[in-house]
């Protein structure tokens, strides 16, 4: 039985990780170590409740004693950090957040597994660490070009930076100790439960409500948009098949303005509601993200060649599955959107609307 030490996945990507492979594999245990911020939330597993191949553990990734103590409990074949603070928005609020878990978080996971794998030189066979990482570690493309693997790291926000530096961690990790790693870079994820501060819940959220929708700048930045089930499966690709100490980039050429998601999204719910007070006119231009990223755009050639990944929901699809499944979930969705996300609205688009 393969043992895997998952971490951040009560989370949007992660819990949808779990999912993934519970359904693909019947001899496999995630013990799943979450610290449970604004961003994880119980509910998105509730459907393994019971399910004996997933364990919960309330905790800190930059817990040494703890990290420390499920290894040697456990054992584990796999680290798959997914871990992070995720929202850029909030990086420019408050970037040392960023610094704590994306960096030292990182670090400290390494350090465990270095320290439970590696004895008298020896790494201990069949063991990796796979970091889960962004497209946005490469910085912004104009109007030409895609991410490679092979391009220069170049972040500007401060979740960028982070991440970037975590990556550097990973890799150091493989060139001073030959610690055995993968690093999958991936592009903009939606699906089921990402929560209402990324784009495309926080559009749908406030279409439904016939709120404002807030576009930052002129609309026409672009993002390379994944269904998020299509980036767990590379992620499992990548941990058991990557080659070591490779990164792999993970993106379907799904390259969209913002505004013509924020459109979509408007017409879904207008037809799927049959709500007249859902038009066009919610759109509110607004000010710009500071350092706001232009462009992004994944090459996937080396995750396709190598490993045979390719995605399976194209955008039109995704974001009809995406729309249905927050429509069948309203109750998810007031639940995180009480209390502090109240707050956190008020105060990052109060001087914006
Ligand atoms: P998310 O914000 O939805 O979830 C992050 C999870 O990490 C939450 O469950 C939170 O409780 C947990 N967490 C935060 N700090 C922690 C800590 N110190 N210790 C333990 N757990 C902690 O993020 P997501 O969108 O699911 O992203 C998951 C990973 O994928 C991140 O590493 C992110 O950088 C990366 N990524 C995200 C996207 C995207 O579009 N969302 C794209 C590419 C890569
Ligand atoms: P986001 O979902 O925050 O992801 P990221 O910044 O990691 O790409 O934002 C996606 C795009 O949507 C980005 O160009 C910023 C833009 N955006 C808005 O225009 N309005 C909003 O309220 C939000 C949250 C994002």
């Amino acid at each position: 039985m393969k043992k895997y030490l998952i971490t951040g996945c009560a989370g949007f990507i992660g819990s949808n990780f779990v999912y993934y492979m519970l359904n693909k594999y019947e001899d496999i245990l995630l013990v799943n170590l979450d610290k449970l911020t604004y961003a994880g939330n119980l509910e998105n597993l509730k459907d393994v409740e019971g399910d004996k191949r997933h364990v919960f553990v309330q905790g800190d990734i930059c817990d040494r004693a703890l990290v420390t103590g499920l290894f040697e409990k456990y054992d584990f074949d796999y680290v798959i950090n997914f871990a992070a603070e995720s929202h850029v928005d909030r990086s420019i609020s408050n970037p040392e957040i960023f610094v704590e878990t994306n960096v030292l978080g990182t670090v400290n996971l390494l350090q465990c597994a270095k320290n439970a794998w590696l004895a008298d030189g020896k790494w201990a066979e069949g063991k990796k660490y796979l970091q889960v990482s962004t497209d946005e570690v490469y910085g912004s493309l104009g109007e030409d070009g895609y991410f490679m693997e092979t391009t220069p790291l170049c972040p500007h926000s401060p979740y960028s930076s982070s991440k970037a530096s975590a990556d550097m961690f990973v890799m150091a990790f493989h060139d001073t100790y030959g610690m055995p790693v993968n690093i999958t870079r991936c592009s903009n994820n939606y699906g089921p439960y990402q929560f209402p501060e990324k784009l495309i819940p926080l559009m749908i959220n406030n279409v439904k409500h016939h709120k404002q929708l807030p576009v930052y700048g002129d609309g026409m930045n672009v993002r390379d948009w994944l269904y998020v089930e299509d980036h767990c499966k590379a992620i499992d690709m990548v941990a058991n098949g990557g080659r070591d100490g490779e990164v792999y980039n993970v993106g379907g050429h799904n390259e969209r303005p913002n505004i013509f998601i924020v459109k979509t999204i408007i017409a879904q719910l207008h037809e799927r509601l049959q709500d007249d007070g859902i038009d066009e006119g919610l759109i509110k231009y607004v000010a710009d993200r500071l350092g706001h990223d232009r462009r992004y755009g994944i090459d996937p050639t080396k995750i396709k060649n190598e490993l045979g990944w390719y995605p399976e929901t194209t955008f039109e699809v995704g974001i009809v599955k995406t729309i249905d499944w927050y429509l069948a979930h309203e109750e998810w969705m007031a639940n995180v959107t009480s209390g502090n996300y109240q707050k956190y609205y008020e105060e990052m688009y109060k001087n914006r609307l």
